[in-house]
């Protein structure tokens, strides 16, 4: 099989030395040097300092993600207790599902038939649109999925799908929404994105607004529950929203030139290292450490890059080329006591939606463009046509 080479989207710095961060501290980008920090417990995560009852800021206060190192263990222990109650098999089959459900109603909307798809240019304006597909707050109780819903202010072709807006940004978490016991799983998803969006400091004080809001209507929608209970269950469903998304993203763009026989997990799982959605995470020092032949102070930032660090040629044999199977993984999920404790979930819901686009739809088109984000990469639409 011949092996394609992915570049290393821009601003992904070369793998070396930790080199002084134009902002502040420092950037890390080797291998072992990611993973020394992230299991090093003079490394901490900047902590979030929390707000008044129901807002995001006491969301972000709550949940393990942004916890100070004694009370990180027992508030982790909420999610993985949550997600451990989840059968990712489950979670692939019911992602992939309401994946057929949405290219069903995408096809049915716009009259577009199998033929009609594979013989029209595929950038051909069309009269028929997907306007009517939207998604809206379905009404199904807990566990139901609701049917995709017609939308407004699409100018689409037939059988024409915005994979972000369609699917990934959606399907997973809709899915995860249900499983986890949200009164409306539809409307529990479309609130997530608004708190994922401020999760993160610096966001503006609109942004802020509307993630109030919504974190409000998710508590409302989720099932009774102490408060540092609920606050860590919608953690994870706002940890899941861009990451899983940009895997969905990245994977339908490059599944166009990685091998066709390649499997879905394989396929995911080099995407993951080649075009990681979660690009870098940060931590503070608390004491002087070493890194490679760097002294690092105690108060420093460190910018660790998972991006570069999963091109390392200490670690990958021709690190740019797209090849499944390859001993190493990636460090996109993180490592250590705060590494991702949904990796299994996010690649299962993944999958779900990947496997049936992979069989329904013909090439993708390349990405409109990608979130302006200083760490993930999210494509800000990229549409398929449903075959
Ligand atoms: C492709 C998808 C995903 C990627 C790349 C990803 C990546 C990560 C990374 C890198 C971290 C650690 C950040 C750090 O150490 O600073 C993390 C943490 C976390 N992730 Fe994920 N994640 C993904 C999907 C998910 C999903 C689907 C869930 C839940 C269902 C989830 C739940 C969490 C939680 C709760 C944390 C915080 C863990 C803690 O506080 O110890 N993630 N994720």
């Amino acid at each position: 099989m011949s092996w394609p080479v992915i570049p290393a989207p821009p601003g992904t710095p070369p793998c070396g030395e930790p080199v002084p961060d134009p902002d502040d501290g420092w950037v890390v980008t080797r291998h072992a040097d990611v993973v020394a920090v992230l299991t090093d417990p003079r490394c901490v995560v900047p902590v979030a300092p929390g707000g008044p009852p129901g807002t995001l800021a006491w969301l972000r206060g709550t949940v393990s993600r942004f916890s100070a190192p004694d009370r990180h263990p027992d508030r982790r222990a909420i999610g993985v207790a949550a997600l451990a109650a989840l059968d990712p098999d489950d979670l692939r089959a019911a992602a992939a599902r309401l994946t057929e459900d949405t290219l069903e109603a995408a096809v049915r909307l716009t009259g577009a038939t199998p033929d009609a798809v594979a013989t029209r240019p595929p950038d051909r304006p069309a009269g028929e649109t997907l306007d009517a597909l939207a998604t809206r707050p379905g009404t199904g109780a807990a566990g139901e999925q609701a049917v995709p819903r017609p939308a407004a202010a699409e100018r689409r072709g037939p059988g024409r799908v915005d994979v972000m807006a369609r699917l990934a940004r959606r399907v997973p978490l809709e899915v995860l929404a249900a499983r986890l016991g949200l009164a409306d799983p539809a409307a529990a998803g479309a609130a997530v994105p608004a708190v994922a969006a401020a999760y993160h400091p610096g966001a503006d004080p609109a942004v802020v607004a509307r993630a109030d809001r919504a974190v409000a209507a998710l508590l409302a929608l989720s099932p009774p529950a102490p408060p540092e209970v609920a606050a860590n269950r919608i953690g994870l469903l706002v940890q899941a929203c861009d990451a899983t998304a940009g895997l969905i993203g990245a994977a339908v763009r490059h599944g166009r030139t990685a091998p066709a026989a390649v499997s879905t997990v394989d396929l995911l799982a080099e995407v993951l290292r080649l075009d990681p959605p979660v690009r870098a995470t940060r931590r503070l020092t608390t004491a002087p450490l070493r890194l490679g032949a760097r002294e690092i102070g105690p108060d420093v930032p460190l910018l660790l890059r998972f991006d570069a660090a999963n091109r390392d040629p200490a670690v990958h044999a021709d690190p740019d080329r797209f090849r499944a199977g390859r001993p190493g993984g990636t460090l996109t999920f993180g490592a250590g006591p705060r590494g991702c404790p949904g990796e299994r979930h996010a690649l299962a819901l993944a999958a779900g939606v990947v496997d049936v686009l992979r069989r329904r739809c013909g090439a993708a088109d390349a990405p409109a463009g990608y979130q302006p984000h200083p760490t993930l990469r999210i494509p800000t639409s990229l549409e398929v046509t449903v075959r």
